[in-house]
Order: structure tokens, then sequence, then C-alpha cells
């Protein structure tokens, strides 16, 4: 069973507003199904999870551990290694203060992290004096794993990457830099809040310790959830960010037994409508086919490139479609990025984000203050992508400089 496009749109309510959505990057819509999988829970077993016996909080538990299976199932771990977190940015500061990182430790990262992957780490190196070093010196955004490896050294902990651009669209090559990681015997966290849903990833390919990604962008599901993949023999290790109500064992004034992972991540009363949404979103992409996902955005990214024939047009990253995700990120000579994405929302209700994307030194780098980036999902329509690249150019011709 799959779904069309045209199913796929009919599912989503936000798109019946007339708008073309072309900022899935920072977030995506929410089909209905996601939807009534949250208002189930409200309407039928509204209850906490793991603390109650009666037939609410049992529903609410089950369905609540179901959507952990759920995630799992799409990044090839297992359930007890999906930990539940408000976002990405959530998930990588957990690893950042969980893995008890010490003086000179080093960890390494890149010129091109979404500010998310970086400022966690700048403060492990005010607080705690770990070394960080930043490597990456391409004009298309693109890491090569042999910087890494000249970087690595004995006080190297542990690696952290995205997995695609979210500035750029650049896809890099995680599976490379996963085996020098173990090579080496350092660990590898990788930022997949651009890969997940859009396209196949699989944990043990990349052959990652860690991974955090969003549940709001690829896999369609509700913002404010995310979470961590932490590899079965690395979650203990982890230090939980939070500590308190509904983790414990037994509890004595000065000593406390919690639970085991991951589990022992779910102190406080979690997002419990949010996790089970995201749990249906899963099936919902999975429905779908993440590789089907996959597939139409590379053709319609091969679509949106067109601007790049109109010489008053700047698109960066890699020309080749294998190293793209569904992102490109574009200047129109003599306009502002923030002109250009007023103009395309004002004139034909074009949604696409202007600015530097969270991701400053990757423009610094580039030499730029940012870009106008159009993002894409499995149900975007060629005639929408077609509509803003007619409009590009258009606007390119009327008010661009040669
Ligand atoms: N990180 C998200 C983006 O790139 C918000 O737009």
């Amino acid at each position: 069973m799959t779904k069309s496009v045209d199913e796929v749109r009919a599912d989503i309510p936000f798109l019946r507003t007339g708008i073309i959505y072309l900022d899935n990057a920072a977030t995506t819509p929410t089909p209905e199904p996601v939807i009534e999988a949250m208002l189930s829970y409200y309407h039928e077993f509204s209850a906490n999870v793991g603390r109650g016996l009666h037939r609410a909080a049992k529903r609410a538990t089950e369905e609540f551990e179901a959507a952990r299976e759920k995630v799992a199932r799409v990044i090839g771990a297992k359930p007890d290694e999906i930990i539940f977190t408000k976002n990405t940015t959530e998930a990588i500061n957990l690893v950042a203060r969980g893995l008890g990182l010490k003086r000179d430790d080093k960890v390494i990262t890149s010129l091109f992290e979404h500010h998310s992957n970086l400022l966690p780490w700048q403060r492990l190196e005010r607080e705690r004096g770990v070394k960080l070093e930043v490597v990456g010196s391409s004009r298309e955004c693109l890491l090569n794993p042999a910087e890494f490896e000249a970087a690595i050294d004995r006080n190297t902990r542990l690696i952290t990457t995205h997995h695609v651009s979210n500035a750029i669209g650049s896809v890099q090559p995680v599976e490379e830099i996963g085996k020098l990681a173990r090579d080496y015997g350092v660990l590898y966290l990788v930022d997949a809040a651009q890969s997940v849903g859009h396209m196949p990833v699989d944990v043990r390919k990349i052959g990652c310790d860690f991974m955090a990604a969003p549940g709001h962008k690829g896999l369609l599901g509700p913002q404010g959830t995310g979470f961590l993949y932490a590899r079965e023999d690395k979650i203990s290790a982890l230090e939980p960010l939070l500590t308190g109500g509904g983790i414990v064992e037994d509890v004595d004034l000065h000593s406390a037994r919690l639970v085991d992972p991951p589990q022992i991540f779910d102190a406080g009363t979690p997002n419990i409508p949010g996790i089970i949404g995201l749990g249906r979103a899963c099936e919902y992409v999975m429905d779908i086919g993440i590789d089907k996902i996959a597939e139409r955005e590379m053709e319609l990214t091969r679509r949106m490139l067109k601007i790049a024939e109109n010489s008053r047009v700047e698109v960066y990253g890699p020309r080749g479609l294998e190293r793209r995700g569904g992102v490109v990120s574009f200047n129109i000579s003599g306009l502002s990025p923030h002109e250009v994405a007023s103009m395309l929302d004002e004139l034909a209700k074009i949604a696409v984000r202007s600015g530097h994307h969270c991701a400053q030194p990757t423009f610094r780098h580039l030499r730029i203050n940012g870009t106008a980036r159009a993002s894409v999902h499995y149900f975007n329509l060629e005639s929408e992508v077609e509509k803003f690249v007619e409009l590009v150019g258009e606007i390119a011709k009327e008010l661009g400089t040669l």
C-alpha cells in the first residue's frame, strides 16, 4: 500500500489555504491521521503514562511505548534505543550534557552545522574546558572525511556532523565518517534533522552511536516532538537531562534507584499526545514509502534547480543531485534574501525561508549574509515548483542586477 501525492495532499488541511508551502526544512504541515491520533488521545484515553493501573492510563502507556517501536522502525533501531525529546536541539544537548565529557576531551564538528550542533559544544568548551575543533573547507559545503581523520587525536571522544545541511542542502558522507569514528574508537553523533523521513536512514548502516532528529520535519509529525537514538551499548553511559518523577523504582531521602533506559529519560509528564502523534506520523510516512519520498523530492529538486539557469540567480551547494537533499538555497543579485522571500509570498503565496537559517558560520564561509531557501516534501506539486521557478525568474529579470 502506498499513498499518492493527491491522497497525501487531501490529508493535509493546511494546504487548503492555497499556500505553496516550500518551507519544509523549517517544519512540515501535519496530516489529518496524525491530528486524529492526537485527538483520540484527548477524546478517549487522556491519562498520564507509566503511573496508573486504570484502563485509560494503560492505553496511554501502551500507545506511548508503541511510538518508540514505530520511530525505531523508521531508522533501523530497537525501541529501547529511542529517547523522546521535544526537538533535535534537546536531543543534541542531551548527548553534550550527558556524556560526562571533561577538560581536554576533544569534540570534532563541522563548519556547516546548524547552531544547535555548535552551541551545545561551545558551552562545554566554556564550562568544562572541552576542546572543540571545527573542520570544513568546501565551497559546496560538503564534508571531507579526511579532514576529520586529520583532526582526530588521542583525546578525541566524539565526532558530530549533520546528515543533510538545512542551510544549503548538501548530503554528507555519514557512512564514511561513521566508519572512521569506529576505526579510531571515537563516538559519532549524527544530526539527522533534514534527512529522517525525507530519505532512507539506517543507524546500523551509518554506524553512528547517537542520532538526533525531529518529529515535525521529514516525518510529518507534530511540533514539539523529536528523539535521540542511542545505541544499546551506549545509552546507559548517558546522564539524563532531567530527573524527578516517573522514573523511579525506589526513593529515599538521600538516594534513589531509577528505572532502566530508555524510560529513565522520561522524567516528568512527557508530551503524550505529541509522541502518540509522532508514532502515527512514522506509520504514515512508512505507508507512503520513504524511498518514494526521496525519489520524488529529488525530482522536485531537479526542477527547482532550474532557477540557476538565470545568470542573476546564484544557487549554493553541490551541483549534482546525488549529493543534495530537497533544499535549494539561493540569492538574486541586487536583492536581499528577505526581499525575495517577501515577494514570493506577496505575489504567489509561496512560502520560503530567508536569512542565515541558524547556520551563520556556513554563510560567513560563503561570504554572504544569507539566502532565500526553498525546501520540498513529497506532497509538493510539480506545478508549484514550476510556479516558483517562473516567479524567481521574473523577479530576477525585473529587479535583479547584472
Ligand atoms: N532548523 C530549521 C530550519 O532550518 C528551523 O529552518
